[in-house]
Formats: structure tokens, sequence, C-alpha cells
């Protein structure tokens, strides 16, 4: 189970080709991004973090479990690093560029963090961890260019937000293996791939999901 959420990376490539800015920010992304990195623990896999060594060369960052195209920074994938802590979502906020975001395969535990500013995202991966606690139903409003949102095999409890209906582009959702309860929400998009299996969910499987694999909902 573990494999179907671990890498995409043809998908995490694709995902750099449109991204846009979604604020100004003064503070070079350097200063951001260990700034980011001292809210975390465990970091020895991001020890080559330098302030005095450029991000990107091309599209191969010198940073580790940074996401370079042409020499600029779009994403984080920080994966199977060992790393717990509390996510400083604030200081991703300026991050204008940031397009990505993966703390897959991680140690981080306690309550999801406050993603709903991150409104230039395109992918949020945090499946395999232990947050737990349950999401607010607005989470993910206004998150229009968000395409994949994989969260599965953590802890998390109550309702699926009601907020992903609103995500037009949404291709795949991953929810699997977690403690949400109540009903699948009657999710429209013709393109999405869900995956809502090992929950306490109750009632009839929308129609625009039916055409999926009954794997898919045990
Ligand atoms: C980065 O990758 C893209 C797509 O594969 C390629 O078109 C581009 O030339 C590469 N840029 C550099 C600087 O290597
Ligand atoms: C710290 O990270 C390393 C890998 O970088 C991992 O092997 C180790 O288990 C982690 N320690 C804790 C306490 O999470
Ligand atoms: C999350 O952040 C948004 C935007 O900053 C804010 O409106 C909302 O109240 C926050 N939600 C929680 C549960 O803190």
């Amino acid at each position: 189970m573990a494999s179907s959420t671990r890498n995409h990376p043809l998908a995490i490539t694709l995902l750099m080709l449109t991204c846009l800015p979604t604020s100004s920010s003064k503070e070079p992304e350097a200063i951001l991004l260990l700034k980011f990195k001292s809210s975390l623990t465990n970091t020895t896999s991001l020890s080559n973090w330098d302030p005095l060594v450029q991000l990107c060369n091309g599209n191969v960052s010198n940073w580790n479990g940074l996401l370079c195209f042409n020499g600029e920074f779009f994403g984080l994938r920080l994966e199977s690093m060992g790393l717990s802590g509390s996510l400083d979502i604030r200081t991703l906020f300026q991050l204008t560029f940031l397009c990505t975001m993966s703390v897959m395969n991680n140690n981080f535990q306690g309550s999801f963090p406050n993603v709903s500013k991150l409104t230039g995202l395109k992918g949020l991966f945090f499946s395999n961890n232990h947050f737990s606690g349950e999401l607010p139903d607005d989470i993910f409003t206004g998150m229009k260019f968000m395409r994949r949102i994989l969260m599965a095999n953590n802890e998390f409890t109550g309702k699926i937000p009601m907020s992903l209906l609103g995500i037009q582009k949404l291709v795949e959702l991953q929810v699997q293996d977690n403690q949400f309860d109540g009903r699948i929400p009657a999710f429209a998009q013709q393109d999405l791939r869900s995956n809502v299996a090992n929950n306490r969910l109750e009632g009839p499987i929308p129609p625009q999901l039916s055409s999926q694999s009954a794997s898919s909902f045990e």
C-alpha cells in the first residue's frame, strides 16, 4: 500500500511548467528556506542547505530536497528524511514560487498545518506520516491550481473537507488509511482518481467515482 503513495517523479516534473508567483516577498528565498528548516527537527539530510550556495543550477538543485527548473526553485520534496517538527507554514507563504510541497514518508505528527494560504500550490503530498485530528472544512478553499492531494496513511479523523469539491482541477486524491468518518463528498471533477479506502466512511459512492475499482472504497 505504501508503494502506491510514494514517489511520483513524472507528476512532480510536470507540475513546474505553469507556475506563477502568488505573492511578492522581499526576503531572499535562501533565508526563508533556512527559517523554515529551523522549524523542523532531525534535519541531517538538509545539512547542505548553505546560504552561500545558490539554490539551483539549471534543473539541478544544490540543496537537498529542492526542486529546480531553469535555475529557479519551485518546490520542496522532503521525502523519507526522518523529519519531524512543526512545519512553519507562515514562512512558506512568502516563498513566491512554491508550487509543490512534499513531506511524505517522515515522522510528522500533530494537527495538519494550516495550508489554506498556499493558494499557488499544484501538489500537496503529506502521505505516510502521523498527522492527526480534524481538517477544517474550508482548508482547501481557493486552491485553484491544485491537482494532487496525497494524505494517505495518517491518523486524520472527522469529515473529509467539503472544500475539496471546489478544486476544479483536482485529478488525484488519496486519503486512504486514515480514520475519516461520515459520507464521501459528492465529487464531480471529471478526471479525478481518488482512494478513500480503509476509513470509517459510510453512505453511497458518488456517481462520478463509480467507475473506479472497488478497492478504492473498501
Ligand atoms: C530543464 O528541463 C527542461 C525540460 O526537460 C529543458 O527543456 C530545459 O532545457 C532544462 N534546463 C536546463 C537549464 O537544463
Ligand atoms: C533522523 O533521521 C534519520 C535519517 O536522516 C533517521 O534514520 C532517523 O530514524 C531519524 N530519527 C528520528 C528520531 O526520527
Ligand atoms: C487558516 O488560515 C486562514 C488564512 O490565513 C484563516 O482564515 C483561518 O482562520 C485559519 N484556520 C485555522 C483553523 O487556524
